[in-house]
Parts: structure tokens; C-alpha cells; sequence
């Protein structure tokens, strides 16, 4: 059976992100202008799925609403509450075919869809995307058997009782059988379904191969940026590793920057493995390296912006700042000259 249609869990508050989740919901920040969620739409694509549910919750919902009424075959799955991992996709049930394919939306998987659909054991309930890493402590950890089926799943051990290095990558085949056995509500993949279908040995597991591509993080979003940038990634490759899109009258350097439209950067300024977002002003002699700098904020002249610092929306840095060590600055928030600085006066 072919798979066409794709349902993402897009409903994080993306806390790691603030202040620029703030303005923009996580999966819909920008990647060198492009919807982060974006990249993944394009990947099912080009395997043949047309049609995107995003489950999202009721916060930023215009901002999801303005996204999936400005895409083809992408529609929304709303909840009142959160409903865990599997539960938005238990609720959409009625709306998804015998077979459909699951994705954490907070990572994007850029490997062969094509294949791993193909690798899809017609009589598994579901079929576990899965990756091979190092450190396993942040993910789901999955026992396979011979056989490529799971015996076991287990969530987030602890570091030292790990069975296996290899991990659940949040890429799913599922049916509809796996989940009609639960009730409406809360419901976990990981803690509660998976085990379960592990037990009756009915899960199977598929390692695949590819590039994470990942925002969790300030850094993380760097990264991914920069990797975009340098044209590393098929999903989508800019015109440039520098992409100007506003103004740049001071400099550009290091491997990557986007300067996004609307923004400007004045004389003697220098952009440097950063972002900067519409419609913001980086004042004359001013460094950013490696930073972000949100929509429509203001940085005065002689400051530098660096250390994975967030600037959010409609901030205003006086001149002579020093924002580093990966220090917020809210939206809207007015530093005074010089107010922020590690740098002891001469
Ligand atoms: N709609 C909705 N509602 N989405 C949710 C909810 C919810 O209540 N809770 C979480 N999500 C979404 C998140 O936005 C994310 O895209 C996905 O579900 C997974 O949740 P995370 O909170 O990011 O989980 P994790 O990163 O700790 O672990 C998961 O991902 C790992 C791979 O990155 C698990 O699936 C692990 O097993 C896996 O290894
Ligand atoms: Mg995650």
C-alpha cells in the first residue's frame, strides 16, 4: 500500500528558543528564510505524500493558521490540551488512512523516505525510523531482533543501562490498528504504545542514514543554518553561503550569514555566522558573531553580539553593549549604553 499522507507533532512550546519563540512558533523559524517545518514538507513530497497534518495546540494558533492556509495539502490537527505524542494522532484517526507515516516536527531527517517506506513490513503495526548515536540519553532506545523486529523499547534510560546505541529518529510508519485501541486522551508513543506493540511483537525497526537537521537549541539553530547555508543539505540550497537579503553596508565573514530583507547593517559593522532578522538594524562598528538577532530590534553602534545570544523581537541595545554567554534579551527590552558589558572600564 502506498503511504501519501504525513502527520507532524509540531506542539512544543519550544522553550530552548525563546525569546524568538516569543514571536514565531519553533517549527515555523526561519532557516535562512524558510519555514523550519518547510524542509520536511519538502522531503515528503518528493516521497509522494500530498497531504500534512500538523498537530499543533491552541497558542501562536494564527501564526500556524497563516502557514497551513499558505501551503498545498497541509492542514491542521488542534488540541484544547496537550495531548502527548500519540495523542493528537489518536484524535485525527478518522481522518488517516490504514497506513500513514508520523514525524517528530522539531527534527528533520533528510534521508532515502523512498526507501524506508519500501522496508515497511506490510504486517507490523508500525515501523520505527531508527538511527545509530553515541550518547543515547536523550532519545529512545530500541532492541531489534533478528528479525528487524523490536524487542524491546525503552525511553530515555539512564545512561549506563542503555541496551542498545540504537535509537528512535521520530520517523513512524503507523496504522490505524496500532492506535484504535486506545481511548481519546493523553497518550504516549514512547511510553506507553511502543512497549506495547514491542511486547506483541508487532513493532519493527528500520535504521536509516541521513542528516539530522535540528533547532532545538539556539546553537543547534546556528548550525542548521549554517548548514543550509553552506549548501549541505538537498532540501532546499540558497543563492549564497552569505544570503543578503536587506542592506549589508559593513561586512560579512566567516563561513556563512543571512541578512535577512528589511534588515540593514550600517558602516563597519560585521556579520559573522549569524542571523539577522527582518527588519533589524545592526548599528556602525557593531560585531555579530554567532548570534541571533530577532525581527525589527535595534543594536546601537561599538557592541558586540556573540556567544549564541538571542535578541528578541523589537529590542533596543544602546550602544557600547556586550551581549555573550548566550544571554536572552526579551522582546521588546531596552538596555541601556554600555548597561550589559563583561568588559571592566579602562
Ligand atoms: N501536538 C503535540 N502535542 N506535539 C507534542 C506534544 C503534545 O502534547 N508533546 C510533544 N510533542 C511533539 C514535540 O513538539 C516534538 O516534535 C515531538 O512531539 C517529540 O517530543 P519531544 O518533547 O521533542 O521529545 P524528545 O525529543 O525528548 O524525544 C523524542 O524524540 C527523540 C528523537 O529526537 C522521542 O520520540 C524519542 O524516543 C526520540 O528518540
Ligand atoms: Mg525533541
Amino acid at each position: 500500500m502506498t503511504i501519501h499522507q504525513a502527520l507532524l507533532l509540531a506542539g512544543g512550546r519550544g522553550t530552548r528558543m525563546w525569546p524568538l519563540t516569543a514571536t514565531v512558533p519553533k517549527g515555523l523559524l526561519p532557516v535562512a528564510g524558510v519555514p523550519f517545518l518547510d524542509l520536511q514538507i519538502r522531503q515528503l513530497a518528493a516521497a509522494g505524500i500530498d497531504e500534512v497534518f500538523l498537530a499543533v495546540g491552541r497558542s501562536q494558533l494564527r501564526e500556524w493558521q497563516q502557514f497551513a492556509e499558505s501551503r498545498r495539502g497541509v492542514r491542521l490537527v488542534v488540541e484544547d490540551e496537550p495531548l502527548d505524542t500519540a495523542g493528537p494522532v489518536r484524535a485525527a484517526l478518522d481522518d488517516l488512512d490504514e497506513r500513514f507515516l508520523v514525524l517528530n516536527g522539531d527534527v528533520v531527517i533528510e534521508a532515502d523516505l523512498a526507501g524506508y517506506l519500501a522496508a515497511a513490513q506490510p504486517g507490523a503495526k508500525a515501523t520505527l525510523g531508527l538511527v545509530e548515536v553515541e550518547d543515547t540519553s536523550a532519545y529512545g532506545v530500541v532492541v531489534l531482533d533478528d528479525s528487524g523486529m523490536v524487542d524491546r523499547f525503552v525511553e530515555k534510560p539512564p545512561a549506563d543501562e542503555a541496551p542498545a546505541t540504537t535509537v528512535n529518529a521520530g520517523l513512524y510508519v503507523m496504522t490505524r490498528a496500532a492506535l484504535a485501541v486506545y481511548g481519546e486522551g493523553p497518550l504516549s508513543f514512547e511510553r506507553v504504545v511502543f512497549p506495547a506493540l514491542a511486547a506483541e511483537g508487532a513493532l519493527q525497526g528500520v535504521v536509516i542514514a541521513g542528516r539530522w537537521l535540528d533547532i532545538g537549541t539556539p546553537e543547534l539553530f546556528l548550525d542548521c543554518t549554517g548548514a543550509v547555508l553552506a549548501g549541505k543539505t538537498a532540501l532546499y540550497r540558497p543563492k549564497s553561503a552569505h544570503l543578503v537579503e536587506g542592506e549589508c553596508r559593513g561586512t560579512t565573514s566567516g563561513g556563512w550569514s543571512w541578512i535577512a530583507a528589511e534588515a540593514s547593517v550600517e558602516p563597519g559593522a560585521v556579520v559573522e555566522e549569524s542571523v539577522v532578522l527582518p527588519g533589524a538594524v545592526v548599528g556602525s562598528d557593531t560585531m555579530v558573531r554567532h548570534a541571533i538577532v530577532g525581527w525589527d530590534v535595534v543594536i546601537g553602534s561599538n557592541s558586540i553580539v556573540t556567544g549564541a545570544t538571542i535578541i528578541g523581537a523589537g529590542a533596543t541595545i544602546g550602544p557600547n553593549s556586550e551581549l555573550d554567554h548566550g544571554i536572552r534579551i526579551a522582546p521588546g527590552a531596552r538596555l541601556e549604553p554600555g548597561a550589559v558589558t563583561f568588559s571592566p572600564p579602562q
